[in-house]
C-alpha cells in the first residue's frame, strides 16, 4: 500500500551514540512489527498482559506527553505511533528514564497499523498538533482525512474519545469540518488557550506538548478538542 507522506521526515542526522545505543538495544522490546495476522486482543502487542483500557497516541514527537501519560495511567497500555526516529530515540529515553512498561512503540506511519487494531479496542485516541500542511497544493497530505476518520472511529469502544490539538489556525477550521461531518463522534470539549499557559486541569485536557508549548510562547491560539464515539 503506498500511502503520501503526511510527515515531515523519518530520519535524522542529531542521532546521538547514546540515542543510537536505546534504538539498537531497547526498542527490540517494545517496537510492535506489523503482524501477519489480525491479533484477536491489544493485549498481544503487550506481550499478553491485559490492561484495564488500551489508548493509541499518533505522533508522538519527542515523546514526553506519551511517557508523562503512560506514568500517570499504569492500568492504561499505550501504543505510540510515529516515523521519526530520533522522536523514537527521545520516547525510549523517557520510557528508561520512568521505568514505564505500559507502552510500545510503532516506528512508522500509524496508517499501516491501524488495520492490526482489532474493532472497539481503544479507550482513547490522542493525536497533537498533527502537522499542518498549510500550503493548499499539500492539504491533501494532511493526516486528518475523511478516511482517516472514519477508521479511528471503528476502532474506539462506544464511548472512547478522540482528542486532536493545533496551533493552526486553517487546520483547526479544516479538523472541525470533517469532524462534524462525521455524525457518530459527539463534539464533547474544546478548548483555545489564546496564547495563554493553562490554569488548572479543566483548561489542560493533557499535559502541554513540545510544538503546544512553542505556540503558547509565541503568543499563538492553541486549540484541544474531545469528539466522543456514541
Ligand atoms: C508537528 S509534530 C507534533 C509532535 C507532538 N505531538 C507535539 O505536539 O509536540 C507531528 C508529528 O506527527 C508525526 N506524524 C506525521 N504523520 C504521521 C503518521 N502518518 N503516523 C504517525 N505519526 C505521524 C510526525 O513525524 C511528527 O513527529
Amino acid at each position: 500500500m503506498m500511502l503520501l507522506r503526511s510527515y515531515g521526515r523519518k530520519r535524522s542526522k542529531y542521532i546521538r551514540p547514546y540515542q543510537q545505543k536505546l534504538l539498537n538495544e531497547t526498542l527490540p522490546d517494545y517496537r510492535i512489527n506489523l503482524p501477519d495476522n489480525m491479533p484477536m486482543d491489544l493485549a498481544d502487542y503487550f506481550g499478553g498482559k491485559n490492561y484495564q483500557s488500551y489508548a493509541l497516541e499518533i505522533g508522538f514527537g519527542d515523546g514526553a506527553h506519551l511517557a508523562w501519560q503512560a506514568k500517570q495511567n499504569p492500568d492504561c497500555g499505550f501504543i505510540g505511533a510515529d516515523p521519526y526516529i530520533l522522536g523514537v530515540a527521545k520516547l525510549l529515553r523517557h520510557i528508561d528514564d520512568k521505568n514505564l512498561s505500559n507502552i510500545r512503540i510503532f516506528s512508522d506511519d500509524i496508517r499501516y497499523f491501524l488495520p492490526f487494531i482489532p474493532e472497539a479496542s481503544l479507550h482513547h485516541i490522542i493525536i497533537l498538533h498533527p502537522d499542518p500542511w498549510p500550503r493548499k497544493k499539500h492539504h491533501k497530505r494532511r493526516l486528518i482525512q475523511p478516511d482517516f476518520i472514519d477508521s479511528l472511529h471503528h476502532l474506539l469502544i462506544d464511548g472512547g474519545c478522540l482528542t486532536i490539538g493545533t496551533d493552526s489556525p486553517c487546520y483547526m477550521k479544516w479538523i472541525l469540518c470533517m469532524m462534524l461531518a462525521h455524525t457518530d463522534l459527539r463534539w464533547d470539549f474544546h478548548k483555545n488557550l489564546n496564547g495563554h499557559q493553562p490554569q488548572s486541569w479543566y483548561e489542560k485536557p493533557e499535559i502541554m506538548t513540545h510544538y503546544g508549548e512553542k505556540a503558547v510562547e509565541k503568543g499563538q491560539d492553541v486549540w484541544y478538542f474531545k469528539f466522543i464515539k456514541q
